[in-house]
């Protein structure tokens, strides 16, 4: 046995014997004897307790401590890190020299701590290189043994290999690390799965709205394409039955002697009978069932002409005022059209002055719409136009209303004085030449509307103006199914002084025309007829004659297949109702044209 062996053998002897409370006396002989037996039990003990230490897993190490901290007891079992007893015992291997370099400072740092605050018990971990140079944990109970001055002589260290423990440690550590960064990763997942899910619902509560829009967009359609085709069904109609009573009336007129009460009440009545013209071409514009074909024109002529015709009906309280700053103004257009718009725009503005009188202004610039101003007139192009402004200085319109004043039937006029359609016809019109209107109105100011055309830079082409009634002696074949018209046109160019063959049906017409192609100069004929249409009479008229004269006599709302007419040969065109001063001029342009 070494040397603290001994030590620690003695110290045991001392309290074993301390324990008997031994006498200091010479022993007798049973008594050494029972000393003896004594002293073999307790060796006996302390073998079986050495075993004990040395079975269990702990390495027990006594350190003193003096410079170098010789070990002064250790037990067996410290093979288990392969070195011996003797080594550490020898000082040939010391603790401190095979535990791993980066946990020493951590340790040292520790102790001095420990030592500072007078603690004597310290368990710390760390990590040894056994000798074949495998790393092991150690778990390591370390008591501070001091003497009866309270003198640290000693540590003792109970040390045991936690190197399972460790990586069981460590692999549950991984295993929470990875479970919490899949949980974390799995939680992002959902996150951006909500935040789609969300913007999802978001989009769908849009599309579903806009859906709803285009489908309360898409019945207003439908409900107007119905009025326009019913209100269009109506006008036409109500234009045929108009045609008789204004041909009529203009014939009774002319059998009355000038300024009679007759001739006044009957002159009244064609003025109502106008009104009402007006009124059916609006609501047949509106239906979209008057196309006429666009010429090139200027629209400084057409201004020109509604002024003269607004002035006779304006009160003579407004002024009126033309202004014409437009070098060049042609556009290619249906003319009636922009008389149409005038017409709307003028009657409107006139309404607003009628009580207290003002000044309405007419003006035509050249405007240039560059990328920038086509921003604020989203519905067109860039390029050049005409703008057509009609400014009244009347009552003006309340803002709340300005957005619904191109509405279909929106009025405030009284009833009978307005149907609300003068401006949803302009809207229309504006919309099909593919320019823009807007509005500049302030209560109690005035209004300004602005329309804008877009225009083109060939040279002028004056549209036609009537004049006075033109009389002939030619030859005329007149042809229409409606015998009202019929009875009409018979009275009208008889009066005119032309002789007149009159039939309401194409093929008998065209059996007159056979047997004596040579006695007519002229031939009148509605376009729609049963059994031979206007257009294949003509035909056939001009495979008989190819020089015959015709003129085609349409309804507003029958399209007018114009190129195909003229190539036809077919001469002219007249609108119905006819009025008796344009149909006798056409005539007569016909007939000169051909001489
Ligand atoms: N220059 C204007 N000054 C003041 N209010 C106007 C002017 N132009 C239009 N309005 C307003 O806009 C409404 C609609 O005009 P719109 O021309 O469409 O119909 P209307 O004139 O009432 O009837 P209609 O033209 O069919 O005879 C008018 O009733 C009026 O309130
Ligand atoms: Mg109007």
């Amino acid at each position: 046995m070494n040397e603290g062996g001994q030590v620690r053998a003695g110290r045991m002897r001392d309290r074993v014997v301390l324990g008997r409370r031994w006498m200091p006396t010479e022993p007798a002989e049973d008594e050494t004897e029972r000393l003896r037996e004594e002293l073999l039990e307790t060796r006996k003990r302390l073998r079986d307790f050495k075993a004990l230490i040395n079975r269990s897993p702990a390495a027990v190490f006594l350190w003193r401590v003096t410079a170098g901290r010789p070990v002064e007891f250790v037990c067996g079992n410290v093979t288990q890190f392969g070195y011996t007893r003797k080594e550490f015992l020898d000082g040939d291997v010391s603790w401190t020299a095979i535990i791993h370099p980066d946990d020493i400072a951590c340790l040292e740092r520790e102790k001095e701590e420990c030592a500072a605050r007078g603690i004597d018990k310290f368990t710390r971990e760390y990590r040894i290189f056994t000798r074949s140079g495998e790393i092991r944990w150690i778990e390591d109970r370390t008591v501070a043994i001091r003497d009866e001055r309270g003198i640290t002589t000693h540590y003792q260290g109970v040390l045991l290999d936690v190197t399972d423990r460790k990586r069981l440690e460590e692999m549950l550590c991984n295993t929470r690390e990875e479970l919490e960064r899949r949980v974390a990763e799995r939680t992002a997942e959902l996150a951006l799965v909500n935040e789609e899910l969300q913007l999802d619902i978001a989009m769908r509560r849009e599309a579903e709205e806009s859906r709803r829009q285009l489908e309360q967009m898409l019945q207003q359609a439908q409900k107007m394409e119905a009025i326009g085709t019913l209100a269009g069904g109506i006008a036409h109609d109500f234009n045929n039955i108009l045609g008789g009573i204004m041909g009529f009336t203009e014939l009774a007129l002319l059998d009355i002697p000038e300024g009679s009460p007759a001739c006044l009440n009957l002159k009244q009545s064609l003025k109502a009978q106008h009104r009402a013209i007006e009124m059916v071409n609006q609501i047949l514009a509106f239906g979209r069932q008057t196309e006429g074909d666009p010429i090139p024109v200027k629209v400084s002529t057409i201004v020109k002409e509604a002024v003269k015709l607004l002035r006779m009906s304006i009160p003579a309280m407004i002024d009126i005022v033309l202004k014409n700053d437009a070098a060049s103004d042609m556009v290619i257009v249906d003319p009636t059209r922009i008389h149409q718009i005038l017409m709307n725009l003028c009657t409107n503005a006139a309404h607003a002055m009628r009580e207290r009188g003002g000044r309405l202004t007419v003006s035509l610039f050249n405007v240039s719409i560059d990328l920038e101003a086509a921003l604020a007139y989203p519905e067109i192009l860039p390029g050049l136009y005409i703008e057509l402004a009609v400014e009244d200085t009347g009552h003006g319109i309340d803002p709340q209303i300005q957005d619904r004043i191109f509405d279909p039937f929106f009025t405030t006029k009284k009833p009978g004085e307005g149907t609300g359609m003068g401006l949803a016809v302009v809207y229309g019109i504006v919309k099909d030449f593919k320019g823009a209107i807007d509005l500049d109105s302030q209560p109690g100011k005035g209004t300004r509307f602005r329309v804008l055309i877009p225009a083109i830079e060939s040279r002028e082409e004056e549209c036609t103006t009537t004049g006075s009634i033109p009389r002939g002696r030619e030859r005329i074949l007149f042809v229409d199914d409606e015998k009202c018209l019929v009875r009409i046109a018979e009275q009208l160019l008889t009066r005119l002084g032309y002789k007149i063959v009159a039939s309401m049906s194409s093929i008998e017409a065209l059996e007159a025309f056979r047997s004596r192609p040579e006695s007519f100069d002229l031939v009148i004929t509605d376009l729609n007829m049963p059994d031979m249409t206007g257009i294949d009479l003509s035909r056939e008229l001009l495979h008989i004659r190819a020089d015959i004269p015709i003129i085609l006599c349409t309804g507003f709302s029958e399209q007018i297949i114009e190129e195909k007419a003229r190539k036809l040969g077919i001469r002219e065109f007249i609108f119905k109702p006819f009025i008796m001063s344009t149909m006798a001029q056409v005539i007569r342009d016909v007939l000169e044209r051909r001489e």
